[in-house]
């Protein structure tokens, strides 16, 4: 089991070195220009490693296939492998293809994943982000993206600054704000939890000003509430995203955002407002009865006490 791991971990670092290559090669050029237009210069890309899986169902393979044999390969979720018919399986060939690829790091800096973003749009771009399956290494909702090189500046800090997306936490990183993690794009676990808490007990969290970004929000709130956390919300205006956010609006509009982001119970009565409108005793009730667990989930009894007050005055 300790083989088969440190095996892994070296195939993944064969894999990245060869996907940084690709994306400085002749193939890497349509990467390179869309890594650019995204606001990426030379060193941000060296600094996450960030590659290119040239569109090939062979170029990975040949070159990591004197490392392992095809079991490990196999293992490793770094290929694909055709079942036929009758079924036996076939040969592997390369998951991730024509996309640009940003390693996952475990806490000590190690690659033991991708995820990988088309370079497509429109209808046949299928998937906008594929990622490694779940190997011996990595288990999804068990990482936090950056968590190695955001660590130091949490602590400094004293709170991380939670995103959505790895191109978000990205970004802002390389704009100077280096207390950024991603839960890249799930919703946030236990397991995530118990990583952050051995760095910090704060959490500002500013995931997209979309649905699926406020009910990620929401369930990351009600998690980080019963283990304790103390969490603030972001808001950011326009709905914009992070990464746009800092690259259209600057890096000091970014951090005022952030110094501006609100308490919990304000952001959440403020959404209970906007899902119930109007001063009906209907609508009153049943924004009562959607804050309630919330405010039921308040460990200490003095924020307990302030939000149910805050919550029935409003
Ligand atoms: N995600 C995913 N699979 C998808 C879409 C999203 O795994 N098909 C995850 C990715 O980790 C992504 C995050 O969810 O970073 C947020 O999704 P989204 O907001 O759609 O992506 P963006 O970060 O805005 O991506 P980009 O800026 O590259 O378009
Ligand atoms: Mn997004
Ligand atoms: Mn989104
Ligand atoms: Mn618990
Ligand atoms: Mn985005």
């Amino acid at each position: 089991e300790a083989r088969l791991r440190r095996k892994l971990l070296d195939l993944h670092e064969a894999a990245t070195s060869f996907y940084e290559e690709q994306l400085r090669g002749p193939e890497g050029a349509i990467a390179r220009e869309y890594l650019a237009g995204r606001g990426l210069d030379q060193k941000g890309l060296e600094k996450f490693r960030i590659g290119y899986s040239p569109d090939s169902f062979n170029a990975l393979r040949d070159r990591l296939s004197s490392m392992a044999d095809a079991e490990t390969l196999r293992a490793s979720g770094l290929f694909s492998q055709k079942e036929h018919e009758d079924g036996t399986l076939g040969h592997v060939y390369d998951r991730f293809r024509k996309r640009v690829m940003f390693p996952i790091c475990n806490e000590s800096g190690r690659v033991i994943a991708f995820t990988a973003r088309t370079l497509e749009t429109g209808d046949k771009a299928g998937a906008k982000y594929i990622n490694s399956p779940e190997t011996p290494l990595y288990t999804k909702g068990q990482v936090l993206f950056n968590l190695d090189k955001a660590r130091t500046a949490i602590r400094q800090t004293e709170f991380a600054l939670l995103v959505e997306g790895q191109m978000d936490c990205i970004s802002v990183f390389l704009r100077g704000i280096q207390n950024v993690i991603a839960t890249s794009g799930t919703a946030f676990t236990e397991h995530q939890v118990n990583l952050l808490r051995r760095h910090t007990s704060n959490v500002a969290v500013n995931f997209d000003p979309d649905a699926a970004g406020a009910n990620a929000a929401e369930k990351s709130i009600s998690l980080l509430t019963e283990e304790g956390f103390t969490i603030k919300i972001v808001t950011l205006e326009d709905g914009l995203d992070p990464d746009r956010f800092i690259r259209e609006r600057g890096v000091e509009a970014y951090v005022a955002a952030i110094r501006g982001a609100r308490r919990q119970s304000d952001y959440l009565i403020e959404r209970a407002r906007q899902m119930f409108p109007g001063a009906t005793g209907d609508q009153k009730v049943k924004a009562m009865n959607y804050l309630l667990p919330h405010i039921k989930r308040i460990p200490e009894a003095l924020a307990r006490g302030q939000f149910a007050h805050d919550a029935a005055q409003k």
